[in-house]
């Protein structure tokens, strides 16, 4: 039986812990395939809070088993301290599985990710400074050490004598001083094998087995889409692909796994870091978005996230490259209270109307998002949200009915959550039965402009906050 992909559609933080958790009580195995200790996903069940780095967000069910897939880069460390503070919960936490495949995040990397964003300048994406980036290029430029690396003294030994030198050698032309004792880091990494080893496991097996005997596997996206290193906003976003594709390669299993892509697409826009952010709000209309609701702050870095409306254009973007076949629209309570809700559906750039997203930071740069006014619902308390949950979606505010159905028809992918607060019960559930036939896509966006106009003109500068 196919699985069931669940994906940011935005620039990560969407919501995916919170929905991955609500699937996860319908599912055989939860697996995560990309990204690393940048992600946060929160999980709330009743007054208990838990913000996931690198274990899936069903690692509380101990009926699920959780896949950490070989597309996620392992911070050792981080997973041993998350799962000391899982068991220090009652959590026994033997259902996890990590790939004998996954890449290792090692100290150097840490240290170059804060080293090559010191010398990047204005092409900095801010980063969450876990070695991410680095631990991919290292991946990709085979300088890597994967976790059965680090099970077997002698490869760990050789590859640390082999790349420790030049490692060595990059941080000095980048200005760094650090330098890593080759016996220390041997000992540090060996003590962390131990530790994980009655994990390890051919994760890419586990998941095709579970796919085979008709168990339900769900694959967990993290960050979003337009952090994706490929359909993201190039140089801005992150070190991996956060797509439904990804979910694949990064778990060891074929295409035909995925038969369900559910967009998580949180109902006003936030990103951390740098970039271009065409809807992005200040003064008191970004406060309103940001303190409302639990307030949008990094769960991994606490960095207040820069705010702004729903867009479209960016959306229908992520819709496209992931296929999506069904929507979770979160946030909804946090929009409660304004008059009108404006949603960006087009960009206009020099009075030309875009309706893709463009593949030029400068042109985005350039754009200034073209909004239409819905109609706006009433503030209302949490209980009341919980109330509504429990009633479906019939009792929801109708103006946030119609909200939420004008981004479903805009998308072409089938509404299947409404988040209205952070906990399980504030879900509205509106799947049905059968499997979501594909939508035929409606791809109205056009292709993208080829270049900035010159003279350039800064329509929206960019603020790196
Ligand atoms: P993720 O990275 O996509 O898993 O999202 P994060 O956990 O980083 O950030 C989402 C935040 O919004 C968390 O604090 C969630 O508890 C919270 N959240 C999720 N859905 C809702 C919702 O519908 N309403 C409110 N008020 N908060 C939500
Ligand atoms: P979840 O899974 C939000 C952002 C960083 C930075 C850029 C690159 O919780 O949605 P990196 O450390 O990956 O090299 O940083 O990507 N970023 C995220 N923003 N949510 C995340 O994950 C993120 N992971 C990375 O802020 O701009
Ligand atoms: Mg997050």
């Amino acid at each position: 039986m196919p699985g069931t992909a669940v994906i940011g559609c935005q620039f990560g933080d969407e919501g995916k812990g919170k929905i991955v958790d609500v699937l996860a009580a319908e599912s055989d195995l939860v697996v995560r395939f990309n990204g690393g200790a940048n992600a946060g996903h929160t999980v709330q069940v009743g007054s208990d809070s838990f913000a996931f780095r690198l274990l899936p967000s069903g690692i509380i069910r101990p009926n699920v088993l959780n896949v950490i897939g070989n597309g996620v880069v392992v911070d050792p460390g981080q997973l041993l301290e998350e799962i000391d503070g899982l068991r220090q919960r009652g959590y026994a936490v033997e259902n996890l599985r990590v790939s004998d495949r996954a890449h290792v995040v090692m100290p150097w990397h840490k240290a170059l990710d804060t080293l090559e964003e010191g010398v990047k300048g204005g092409m900095a994406a801010e980063t969450t400074k876990r070695g991410i980036g680095p631990a991919f290029e290292d991946k990709v430029g085979r300088w890597g050490i994967r976790v059965t690396d680090i099970l077997d003294p002698i490869v760990l030994r050789k590859k640390l004598e082999s790349y420790l030198p030049a490692k060595h050698r990059i941080i000095l032309a980048l200005g760094g001083t650090e330098s890593f004792v080759l016996e220390r880091i041997f000992n540090q990494y060996r003590e962390f094998a131990t530790r994980l080893q009655e994990f390890v496991a051919d994760a890419g097996f586990v998941v095709h087995e579970a796919l085979a005997n008709g168990k339900s596997v769900l694959f967990e996206g993290a960050q979003g889409t337009h952090l994706d290193v490929d359909h993201g906003i190039y140089p801005y976003g992150t070190s991996s692909n956060c797509v439904a594709a990804a979910a694949c390669v990064g778990s060891g299993v074929g295409p035909a796994a995925i038969g369900r892509v559910i967009g998580v697409v949180k109902a006003f826009t936030s990103r951390v870091g740098a970039g271009p952010f065409p809807t992005e709000l200040d003064g008191k209309e970004a406060e309103y978005l940001r303190e409302r609701g639990g307030g949008e702050y990094g769960t991994v870095t606490r960095r207040p996230r820069r705010v702004g409306w729903l867009d479209l254009v960016m959306v229908r973007l992520s819709a496209r490259v992931n296929g999506l076949t069904d929507l979770a629209v979160t946030k909804l309570d946090v929009l409660g209270g304004l008059e009108t809700v404006p949603v960006a559906f087009a960009y206009d750039h020099y009075d030309e109307e875009l309706r893709a997203f463009p593949a030029n930071m400068h042109v985005l740069a350039e754009c200034n998002p073209v909004y239409e006014e819905l109609t706006g619902w009433e503030d209302l308390p949490p209980e009341e949200w919980r109330r509504i949950a429990a009633n479906g979606f019939g009792a929801l505010p109708k103006e946030a009915q119609a909200y939420v159905r004008w981004i479903e028809k805009e998308l072409g992918a089938k509404l299947a959550f409404v988040s209205v607060g952070r906990g399980r019960e504030d879900t509205i559930d509106l799947r049905r039965t059968t499997v979501t036939p594909r939508p035929t896509a409606r791809l109205t966006e056009g292709p993208t402009p080829a270049a900035p106009r010159s003279p350039r003109r800064s329509a929206k500068s960019h603020r790196a906050k």
